[in-house]
């Protein structure tokens, strides 16, 4: 039996939809998409929310908008504080817009960001904080929120990796000025590939919206405050205003989208009892450090670093998990400033980046998904607990 990293979550609901898309004839973003949006404001009690073609892309767009704001614009060379785990598209577009890098180290419990950091990685440059919410466990999104008050700065949310988790009862994601999610697969919700930025700023709503689609003006209502409606209605259908991209999703993601909303809730709630399941087996044995949960995960896999005071090989334990068919990675994607890539970035650590390497060298998760992974888990468990003897 393969405990697999990911499985499908859809039923008949979301193959339906996607033959009724394919029986309309009309792919590109329409209806589907807009009905997709107005259910994911109101169950997230958001102001404004705009589909993507993916959570990179709701990055993307998300941190260019803040760049065309008339009052307080982002600006090149400006400082953006992140964690030093998150996935590469959390990063790429701070560098593609000219932003610098303080990157703080995660919590070796949460796998979140040490926000004990946060004093010592500000400057007077400092303009926006990156929150990241690893692997459905919330990061500590009230004091980067009050930090981020106290020193008016932008906090951006990439949440893409924690759509239905929650701390003090409010949604992950809304904490922001923005926040993106990904309903890619093995997310919390798959839409084959998507994305979602939520704001309550009607302004970083519309610029996001332009930048979506060409950096046009056609998806904006009248009354927008971004640009000045002419009467000429043959050049406002072809009017650019803004550096934009191509980055709208489908008709088919926002019909599957729609179907698998409606799951959201019971899909976490199964998610969350193979965690309790996991946590009962892997608590207390210190050989194993687990995802200590703050607030509410959503539980988008279970991770264990094999704890540095032990000598445990973790090439051992990786191999005995491939004889066992049980599919592993590395956590999200370990420590960012240990690739390639980072020659290309203009940055600085704040402090020093330990925990994050611990995470790098001696982590890995295993899946979870909305079915009962009782057998899946307890034989995982069998499998790392014999091979780290
Ligand atoms: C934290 C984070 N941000 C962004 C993304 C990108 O999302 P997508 O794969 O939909 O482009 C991911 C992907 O898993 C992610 O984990």
């Amino acid at each position: 039996m393969r405990y697999e990293l990911a499985e499908s979550s859809w039923g008949n609901e979301e193959i339906e939809a996607i033959h009724r898309v394919i029986k309309s004839g009309m792919f590109s973003m329409g209806e589907n998409v807009k009905r997709f949006e107005a259910d994911f404001a109101k169950k997230f009690s958001v102001k404004h929310v705009l589909m993507l073609s993916s959570g990179s892309t709701a990055n993307l767009v998300g941190i260019a908008s803040l760049f065309y704001k008339k009052n307080r614009p982002l600006q090149r060379g400006d400082e953006v504080i992140a964690p030093a785990i998150s996935w590469a598209t959390t990063y790429y577009p701070l560098q593609q817009y000219g932003l610098k890098l303080k990157f703080v180290d995660v919590e070796l419990d949460t796998l979140n960001m040490d926000v004990s950091k946060l004093e010592q990685a500000l400057t007077p440059r400092t303009r926006m904080v990156v929150a990241v919410s690893i692997l459905g466990n919330p990061c500590a999104l009230d004091t980067l929120r009050a930090f981020c008050d106290k020193h008016d700065l932008y906090l951006f949310e990439d949440n893409c990796e924690s759509m239905g988790a929650e701390l003090g009862g409010k949604p992950c994601g809304t904490f922001g000025d923005l926040g993106t999610f990904s309903s890619f697969f093995s997310h919390h919700i798959s839409t084959m590939e998507g994305g979602i930025m939520v704001t309550n700023d009607t302004e970083i709503y519309h610029i996001a919206k332009s930048l979506r689609a060409h950096g046009w003006t056609r998806d904006l209502p009248a009354d927008t405050t971004i640009y000045e409606k002419s009467d000429d209605d043959f050049y406002e259908a072809y009017r650019f205003i803004l550096p934009g991209y191509n980055a709208r999703p489908l008709e088919l993601s926002g019909a599957i989208g729609i179907e698998q909303l409606k799951k959201l809730d019971k899909m976490v709630q199964i998610r969350r009892n193979n965690a309790s399941i996991f946590t009962k087996l892997f608590a207390g044995d210190e050989r194993f450090i687990i995802q200590r949960e703050n607030g509410k995960s959503s539980w988008f896999s279970f991770t264990v670093i094999l704890n540095p005071r032990f000598n445990i090989d973790r090439k051992k334990i990786m191999a005995a998990m491939k004889d066992a068919g049980i599919g592993h990675r590395i956590i999200t994607g370990g420590n960012f400033l240990r690739h390639d890539v980072i020659k290309y970035f203009d940055y600085e650590c704040v402090g020093e980046i330990k925990n994050a390497n611990i995470v790098h060298d001696r982590g890995f998760f295993v899946g979870n998904y909305p079915r009962d992974l009782s057998v899946e888990i307890e034989r995982f468990h069998t499998v790392i607990a014999r091979a780290a003897n």
